[in-house]
C-alpha cells in the first residue's frame, strides 16, 4: 500500500488550516496555561519561579503594558483586569510608540511586555528601555527560550504551544489567562481581595475550557453569518469596557485575513463622529457581555439600528431573548464572569474572521504583506 502524507498536512491534525486548528486547540492552551499554577488545597494562585518578592510585589505604584498587535489586545484585556483587582494604574502602551514618547519609569513601575513570539523588535526594545530605566520587567510570552524571554526580569509562560499561522488565536487567549492569573496573584499578596473572592474567580476560570468546547460545537452558526459579512466592504465592530478591547481583537484578525475593512469602536464614541458612516444594510457586531454597562450599550445598539445597521449581537443566554428585540441575529455565549468573558467572546470573532477569509478564498494562513513574527522596527 501506498500512503500519501505530506508534513504539513499531518501537522494540520486533520483540520484544513492551522489557524482552525489553533482555534480548536484554546480549550487545551487554557488548561495548560493553568496546569501547576493553582494550588487546588488553598484556591490561590501560585507562581513558584517568579523573581518578584512579596515586598516588590506591595510596592508596585504603576503598572505599563508594552506589546504589539494581537498581544497588544491581549495587554487590553489583562491590564483592565490586573486594574481592577489589585487598584494599580495601568497604562497600555504599543511597542513602537512606547520608547519615543520618554515615557515616566521608575523602580515601582512594573513593565508587563507581551509576545507570542518573544522576539519582535519593538517589544524587546520596549523592555530594554525600561530596564534601562530601572524598572522589573515581566514578560508573558509563547516562546521559553525567546530573546524577550531571555531579557525579561520574570517570565510567565504561556503554554499555548506552537503557533503557526499567522493571525494569534490560541496564543492571545493564552495570555489572557496568564494575565487573570497574574492578577489574582497579585491581589492576594496586595490583600485587595478576599480568600473567597480568589476562589470564586479561579472556578470559574477552570470552566472555561469546556465553555469554550461548547463554543466551538456552534462553528456552523458563525461560518454562515461570515460567508454574509464576506459580500460587505466595510463593518463595525463596537463594545464598552471590556467588550470593547475584545471589539478590537475582533477587528484586527478580520482585517488581517479576510482583507475586509472593519473599525472597532468604544461604542459609546460613535456619536461624536463615526455614526456618520452608518448607513442601510451595514453590518455592525456589537459586543454585550458586560452587565454593569449591558443597557448603555443597547442604547448604542439602537443608534445605528435607528440608521439602517444590520447588527449582530454577542452575549450570554440570559440577555439572548432581551436582545433579541434591539438587533437582527444573537450569538450566545456561555456565562462567566465579567472580567472573564472576553476568553468566551473572541471565540466567535476568531471563527467569523477564519471563515470570511476562506469564503473570499484567501490564504488564511499566510495573510498578505503579514509575517508571524516581525524583527525589524
Ligand atoms: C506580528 C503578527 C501578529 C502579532 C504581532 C506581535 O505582526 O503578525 O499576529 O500579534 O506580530 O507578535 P508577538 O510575537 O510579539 O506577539
Amino acid at each position: 500500500i501506498s500512503v500519501e502524507w505530506d508534513e504539513v498536512t499531518a501537522e494540520k491534525g486533520g483540520f484544513d488550516h492551522f489557524m482552525l486548528k489553533e482555534i480548536h486547540e484554546q480549550p487545551k492552551a487554557y488548561r495548560d496555561t493553568m496546569l501547576g499554577r493553582i494550588d487546588e488545597k488553598t484556591h490561590k494562585v501560585v507562581f513558584p519561579n517568579l523573581n518578584m518578592t512579596p515586598e516588590y510585589i506591595r510596592s508596585i505604584r504603576q503598572i505599563h503594558i508594552v506589546a504589539c498587535g494581537t498581544a497588544y489586545h491581549a495587554g487590553l484585556v489583562g491590564g483592565s483586569v490586573i486594574e481592577q483587582l489589585i487598584r494599580v494604574p495601568v497604562s497600555f502602551e504599543v511597542a513602537s510608540e512606547y520608547r519615543y514618547r520618554n515615557p515616566i519609569i521608575t523602580p515601582d513601575t512594573l513593565v508587563i511586555v507581551v509576545s507570542q513570539s518573544g522576539e519582535t523588535a519593538d517589544t524587546l526594545a520596549g523592555l530594554r528601555e525600561a530596564q534601562a530605566n530601572g524598572a522589573h520587567v515581566l514578560a508573558i510570552t509563547n516562546v521559553v527560550g525567546s530573546s524577550i524571554a531571555r531579557d525579561a526580569n520574570d517570565v510567565i509562560a504561556t503554554l499555548a504551544g506552537p503557533e503557526i499561522a499567522v493571525a494569534s488565536t490560541k496564543a492571545y487567549t493564552s495570555q489572557i489567562i496568564a494575565f487573570n492569573l497574574l492578577g489574582l496573584y497579585m491581589a492576594d499578596i496586595r490583600g485587595t481581595m478576599e480568600a473567597s473572592e480568589i476562589a470564586h474567580v479561579i472556578a470559574a476560570m477552570q470552566s472555561l475550557p469546556e465553555q469554550v468546547e461548547s463554543l466551538l460545537a456552534q462553528s456552523e452558526s458563525i461560518k454562515a453569518y461570515a460567508e454574509h459579512i464576506s459580500k460587505h466592504e466595510h463593518l463595525f465592530f463596537i463594545g464598552r469596557g471590556l467588550d470593547y478591547a475584545v471589539a478590537m481583537e475582533g477587528s484586527l484578525k478580520l482585517k488581517e485575513i479576510s482583507y475586509i475593512h472593519s473599525e472597532a469602536y468604544a461604542a459609546g464614541e460613535l456619536k461624536h463622529g463615526t455614526l456618520a458612516l452608518i448607513e442601510e444594510g451595514i453590518p455592525v457586531i456589537a459586543l454585550a457581555t458586560q452587565d454593569a454597562l449591558l443597557e448603555k450599550t443597547v442604547s448604542n445598539i439602537k443608534e445605528v439600528k435607528a440608521r439602517g445597521a444590520e447588527v449582530m449581537a454577542i452575549t450570554y443566554e440570559e440577555h439572548v431573548a432581551d436582545l433579541m428585540r434591539s438587533v437582527d441575529q444573537v450569538f450566545a455565549i456561555p456565562k462567566t464572569l465579567p472580567l472573564l468573558m472576553p476568553a468566551l467572546s473572541v471565540v466567535p470573532l476568531q471563527l467569523l474572521a477564519y471563515y470570511a477569509s476562506l469564503a473570499l478564498g484567501h490564504d488564511v494562513d499566510k495573510p498578505r504583506n503579514l509575517a508571524k513574527s516581525v524583527t525589524v522596527e
